[in-house]
Protein backbone atom coordinates (compact mmCIF):
# COMPACT_ATOMS: atom_id res chain seq x y z
CA UNK A 1 0.00 0.00 0.00
CA UNK A 2 1.34 3.40 -0.68
CA UNK A 3 -0.28 6.50 0.27
CA UNK A 4 -1.95 8.88 -2.49
CA UNK A 5 -3.55 11.75 -0.59
CA UNK A 6 -2.07 12.05 2.59
CA UNK A 7 2.03 12.99 3.13
CA UNK A 8 3.36 11.07 5.86
CA UNK A 9 6.41 12.48 7.42
CA UNK A 10 8.71 10.68 10.02
CA UNK A 11 10.41 12.78 12.47
CA UNK A 12 13.56 10.59 13.49
CA UNK A 13 16.84 10.45 15.00
CA UNK A 14 17.48 7.51 17.49
CA UNK A 15 19.79 10.15 19.50
CA UNK A 16 17.53 11.48 22.31
CA UNK A 17 16.99 15.15 23.13
CA UNK A 18 17.76 16.86 19.31
CA UNK A 19 14.04 17.90 18.69
CA UNK A 20 11.97 15.17 17.27
CA UNK A 21 9.04 16.49 19.54
CA UNK A 22 9.85 19.95 19.17
CA UNK A 23 9.83 19.51 15.34
CA UNK A 24 6.46 17.04 15.26
CA UNK A 25 4.41 19.72 17.44
CA UNK A 26 5.44 22.81 15.98
CA UNK A 27 5.03 21.72 12.13
CA UNK A 28 1.53 20.31 13.25
CA UNK A 29 0.51 23.27 14.34
CA UNK A 30 1.57 25.46 11.32
CA UNK A 31 0.19 22.94 9.52
CA UNK A 32 -3.06 23.24 11.33
CA UNK A 33 -3.35 26.84 11.21
CA UNK A 34 -2.62 27.17 7.54
CA UNK A 35 -5.92 24.90 7.25
CA UNK A 36 -4.60 21.51 6.37
CA UNK A 37 -5.87 18.53 8.14
CA UNK A 38 -3.31 17.14 10.50
CA UNK A 39 -2.70 14.10 12.35
CA UNK A 40 0.57 13.52 14.90
CA UNK A 41 1.52 9.97 15.88
CA UNK A 42 3.25 9.79 18.64
CA UNK A 43 5.50 6.48 18.60
CA UNK A 44 7.21 7.46 21.45
CA UNK A 45 6.99 5.76 24.62
CA UNK A 46 7.74 8.79 26.90
CA UNK A 47 4.63 10.27 25.16
CA UNK A 48 6.19 13.82 25.06
CA UNK A 49 3.91 14.59 22.13
CA UNK A 50 0.79 13.27 23.81
CA UNK A 51 1.57 15.12 26.82
CA UNK A 52 2.08 18.60 25.09
CA UNK A 53 -1.18 18.55 22.83
CA UNK A 54 -2.82 15.83 24.61
CA UNK A 55 -6.41 16.76 26.04
CA UNK A 56 -5.76 13.73 28.58
CA UNK A 57 -3.02 12.37 30.42
CA UNK A 58 -1.70 9.41 28.14
CA UNK A 59 -1.79 7.03 31.37
CA UNK A 60 -5.70 6.99 31.20
CA UNK A 61 -6.38 6.98 27.12
CA UNK A 62 -7.63 3.34 26.56
CA UNK A 63 -6.80 3.20 22.95
CA UNK A 64 -3.61 4.21 22.15
CA UNK A 65 -0.99 3.71 19.30
CA UNK A 66 0.16 0.37 21.11
CA UNK A 67 -3.64 -0.93 20.69
CA UNK A 68 -3.75 0.31 16.79
CA UNK A 69 -0.34 -1.70 16.41
CA UNK A 70 -1.64 -4.29 17.66
CA UNK A 71 -5.19 -4.48 16.63
CA UNK A 72 -6.87 -4.99 13.81
CA UNK A 73 -7.33 -3.23 10.13
CA UNK A 74 -10.50 -1.62 12.04
CA UNK A 75 -8.61 -0.14 14.65
CA UNK A 76 -7.73 3.29 13.50
CA UNK A 77 -10.86 4.98 14.46
CA UNK A 78 -10.70 3.89 17.75
CA UNK A 79 -7.16 5.52 18.02
CA UNK A 80 -7.66 8.78 16.87
CA UNK A 81 -8.45 11.67 19.17
CA UNK A 82 -9.56 14.83 16.98
CA UNK A 83 -9.76 17.03 20.43
CA UNK A 84 -6.20 18.26 20.83
CA UNK A 85 -4.47 21.92 22.28
CA UNK A 86 -3.98 22.10 18.82
CA UNK A 87 -6.52 23.29 16.43
CA UNK A 88 -7.00 21.26 13.17
CA UNK A 89 -4.35 18.33 14.46
CA UNK A 90 -5.63 15.28 15.73
CA UNK A 91 -3.56 12.40 17.88
CA UNK A 92 -3.19 9.17 18.19
CA UNK A 93 -0.86 9.01 21.95
CA UNK A 94 1.65 7.22 22.97
CA UNK A 95 1.87 5.41 25.65
CA UNK A 96 4.40 3.02 28.15
CA UNK A 97 2.82 0.41 26.61
CA UNK A 98 4.68 0.70 23.14
CA UNK A 99 7.72 -0.72 25.07
CA UNK A 100 5.48 -4.14 25.55
CA UNK A 101 4.15 -3.76 22.26
CA UNK A 102 7.66 -3.69 20.16
CA UNK A 103 8.63 -6.92 22.25
CA UNK A 104 5.42 -8.49 21.14
CA UNK A 105 5.47 -7.16 17.42
CA UNK A 106 7.16 -9.88 15.98
CA UNK A 107 5.63 -12.62 17.53
CA UNK A 108 2.43 -11.94 16.09
CA UNK A 109 2.59 -10.38 12.60
CA UNK A 110 4.94 -11.54 9.80
CA UNK A 111 5.59 -7.72 8.71
CA UNK A 112 6.40 -6.39 12.11
CA UNK A 113 7.66 -3.18 10.63
CA UNK A 114 4.49 -2.58 8.38
CA UNK A 115 1.35 -3.17 10.84
CA UNK A 116 1.42 1.19 10.84
CA UNK A 117 0.93 1.91 7.23
CA UNK A 118 -1.00 -1.36 7.38
CA UNK A 119 -3.52 0.57 9.72
CA UNK A 120 -2.89 4.01 8.29
CA UNK A 121 -4.23 2.97 5.29
CA UNK A 122 -8.07 4.54 6.05
CA UNK A 123 -6.48 7.75 7.09
CA UNK A 124 -4.86 8.70 3.71
CA UNK A 125 -8.13 10.26 1.97
CA UNK A 126 -8.67 12.48 5.14
CA UNK A 127 -5.22 14.31 6.43
CA UNK A 128 -3.43 15.92 4.72
CA UNK A 129 -0.42 15.83 6.68
CA UNK A 130 0.55 12.86 9.60
CA UNK A 131 3.51 13.62 11.24
CA UNK A 132 5.03 10.75 13.17
CA UNK A 133 7.01 11.43 16.67
CA UNK A 134 9.37 8.74 16.57
CA UNK A 135 11.27 7.37 19.67
CA UNK A 136 14.83 7.49 20.57
CA UNK A 137 16.11 3.81 18.67
CA UNK A 138 16.48 2.12 15.52
CA UNK A 139 14.02 -0.80 16.46
CA UNK A 140 10.71 -1.74 15.35
CA UNK A 141 8.89 1.12 16.42
CA UNK A 142 11.20 3.47 14.32
CA UNK A 143 11.27 0.88 11.53
CA UNK A 144 7.11 0.98 11.72
CA UNK A 145 7.20 5.14 11.35
CA UNK A 146 9.78 4.67 8.64
CA UNK A 147 7.88 2.13 6.61
CA UNK A 148 4.56 4.30 6.76
CA UNK A 149 6.29 7.54 5.65
CA UNK A 150 6.46 9.09 2.27
CA UNK A 151 8.83 11.71 3.70
CA UNK A 152 11.50 11.51 6.27
CA UNK A 153 13.41 14.25 8.22
CA UNK A 154 16.05 13.79 10.93
CA UNK A 155 16.14 16.96 13.78
CA UNK A 156 19.97 17.04 14.69
CA UNK A 157 21.22 19.34 17.93
CA UNK A 158 23.41 21.33 15.97
CA UNK A 159 24.85 22.80 19.32
CA UNK A 160 26.47 19.43 19.98
CA UNK A 161 29.76 18.24 18.99
CA UNK A 162 28.21 15.11 19.20
CA UNK A 163 24.82 15.62 17.24
CA UNK A 164 25.83 13.48 14.34
CA UNK A 165 27.06 10.74 16.87
CA UNK A 166 25.26 7.41 15.31
CA UNK A 167 24.20 9.18 11.86
CA UNK A 168 25.45 6.38 10.02
CA UNK A 169 23.67 4.18 11.76
CA UNK A 170 20.45 5.80 11.08
CA UNK A 171 21.27 6.04 7.32
CA UNK A 172 21.95 2.18 6.91
CA UNK A 173 18.38 1.69 8.71
CA UNK A 174 16.69 4.17 6.18
CA UNK A 175 18.26 2.17 3.17
CA UNK A 176 17.07 -1.34 5.10
CA UNK A 177 13.26 0.68 4.97
CA UNK A 178 13.75 0.87 1.45
CA UNK A 179 13.16 -2.87 0.77
CA UNK A 180 9.84 -2.40 1.60
CA UNK A 181 8.96 1.36 1.41
CA UNK A 182 11.50 2.23 -1.79
CA UNK A 183 9.97 5.50 -2.63
CA UNK A 184 10.32 6.72 0.64
CA UNK A 185 12.18 10.11 0.63
CA UNK A 186 14.70 11.32 3.12
CA UNK A 187 14.35 15.50 2.84
CA UNK A 188 17.61 15.98 5.37
CA UNK A 189 18.80 17.25 8.48
CA UNK A 190 17.27 20.21 10.26
CA UNK A 191 19.28 21.77 12.59
CA UNK A 192 17.86 22.80 16.18
CA UNK A 193 19.79 24.49 18.42
CA UNK A 194 22.17 26.57 15.81
CA UNK A 195 23.66 29.36 16.38
CA UNK A 196 25.80 30.47 13.33
CA UNK A 197 28.23 32.34 15.13
CA UNK A 198 29.47 28.98 16.88
CA UNK A 199 32.25 27.50 15.64
CA UNK A 200 30.72 24.09 16.51
CA UNK A 201 27.54 24.86 14.75
CA UNK A 202 29.42 25.61 11.55
CA UNK A 203 31.42 22.96 11.99
CA UNK A 204 28.19 20.57 12.40
CA UNK A 205 26.42 22.25 9.35
CA UNK A 206 28.94 21.00 6.91
CA UNK A 207 29.54 17.53 8.48
CA UNK A 208 25.69 16.90 8.77
CA UNK A 209 25.60 18.05 4.72
CA UNK A 210 28.20 15.90 3.75
CA UNK A 211 26.40 12.83 5.89
CA UNK A 212 22.70 13.52 4.90
CA UNK A 213 23.63 14.99 1.00
CA UNK A 214 20.86 17.95 2.45
CA UNK A 215 19.65 20.20 5.10
CA UNK A 216 16.47 21.59 5.14
CA UNK A 217 16.54 25.29 4.35
CA UNK A 218 15.03 26.86 8.04
CA UNK A 219 17.08 26.13 11.08
CA UNK A 220 16.09 26.60 14.54
CA UNK A 221 17.78 28.55 17.04
CA UNK A 222 17.93 28.19 20.47
CA UNK A 223 15.70 29.59 22.87
CA UNK A 224 14.11 29.27 26.59
CA UNK A 225 10.54 29.41 24.74
CA UNK A 226 10.60 26.07 23.13
CA UNK A 227 10.94 24.51 26.89
CA UNK A 228 8.23 26.92 28.33
CA UNK A 229 5.93 26.46 24.95
CA UNK A 230 5.59 22.71 26.02
CA UNK A 231 5.39 23.18 29.69
CA UNK A 232 2.10 25.27 28.69
CA UNK A 233 0.88 22.58 26.39
CA UNK A 234 1.04 25.56 23.27
CA UNK A 235 2.52 26.20 20.11
CA UNK A 236 5.44 28.51 20.00
CA UNK A 237 3.86 29.98 17.28
CA UNK A 238 0.79 30.94 20.44
CA UNK A 239 3.13 31.04 23.05
CA UNK A 240 4.63 34.28 21.38
CA UNK A 241 4.13 34.58 17.76
CA UNK A 242 6.79 37.50 17.31
CA UNK A 243 9.76 35.50 18.60
CA UNK A 244 12.41 34.50 16.49
CA UNK A 245 12.01 30.24 17.05
CA UNK A 246 8.60 30.65 15.94
CA UNK A 247 8.84 32.40 13.21
CA UNK A 248 11.54 30.11 12.12
CA UNK A 249 9.21 27.41 12.49
CA UNK A 250 6.52 29.39 10.57
CA UNK A 251 9.13 29.19 7.68
CA UNK A 252 9.91 26.08 8.08
CA UNK A 253 6.29 25.07 7.69
CA UNK A 254 5.98 27.11 4.61
CA UNK A 255 9.48 25.90 3.23
CA UNK A 256 7.95 21.93 3.70
CA UNK A 257 4.43 22.91 2.26
CA UNK A 258 6.10 23.73 -1.03
CA UNK A 259 8.43 21.08 -1.25
CA UNK A 260 5.45 18.61 -0.57
CA UNK A 261 3.15 20.46 -2.93
CA UNK A 262 0.85 20.90 -0.17
CA UNK A 263 -1.92 23.86 -0.50
CA UNK A 264 -2.96 25.47 2.63
CA UNK A 265 -6.64 26.95 3.05
CA UNK A 266 -6.29 30.00 5.37
CA UNK A 267 -3.38 32.05 4.24
CA UNK A 268 -2.63 33.49 7.77
CA UNK A 269 0.95 35.08 7.85
CA UNK A 270 0.85 36.39 11.31
N1 LIG B 1 15.54 25.10 19.64
C1 LIG B 1 15.59 24.76 20.95
N2 LIG B 1 16.03 25.63 21.88
C2 LIG B 1 16.10 25.29 23.18
N3 LIG B 1 15.72 24.11 23.67
C3 LIG B 1 15.27 23.19 22.80
C4 LIG B 1 15.18 23.46 21.39
N4 LIG B 1 14.70 22.35 20.77
C5 LIG B 1 14.49 21.44 21.74
N5 LIG B 1 14.83 21.94 22.96
C6 LIG B 1 14.76 21.26 24.26
O1 LIG B 1 15.59 20.12 24.20
C7 LIG B 1 14.97 19.03 24.85
C8 LIG B 1 14.84 17.89 23.87
O2 LIG B 1 13.95 18.25 22.84
P1 LIG B 1 12.88 17.23 22.27
O3 LIG B 1 12.14 17.90 21.17
O4 LIG B 1 12.08 16.66 23.38
O5 LIG B 1 13.87 16.12 21.68
P2 LIG B 1 13.60 14.57 21.32
O6 LIG B 1 12.14 14.44 21.05
O7 LIG B 1 14.45 14.33 20.11
O8 LIG B 1 14.05 13.76 22.49
C9 LIG B 1 13.65 19.53 25.38
O9 LIG B 1 13.80 19.87 26.74
C10 LIG B 1 13.35 20.75 24.55
O10 LIG B 1 12.59 21.70 25.26
MG1 LIG C 1 10.76 13.10 21.89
Amino acid sequence: MSFSHSKVLAITNHKGGCGKTTTTINLAAEFGRLGLKVLVIDMDPQANASLHIGMTHPSRVDFTCAELLLGDISSLPHAIHEQTHLEGVSLIYGSLGLGKTEDELKDVTPRPSEELRSKLEAADSVYDIILIDCPPSLKLLTSNAMAAATHIIVPVESGSQYGLYGADDLLKHIDKIRRINPKVALLGALLLKHDERQTVCKLLESTAMKTFGQILPVKISTSTKVNQAAVMQQSLHSLDRSSKVAREFRELAASLMETLKLKAETEDAQ
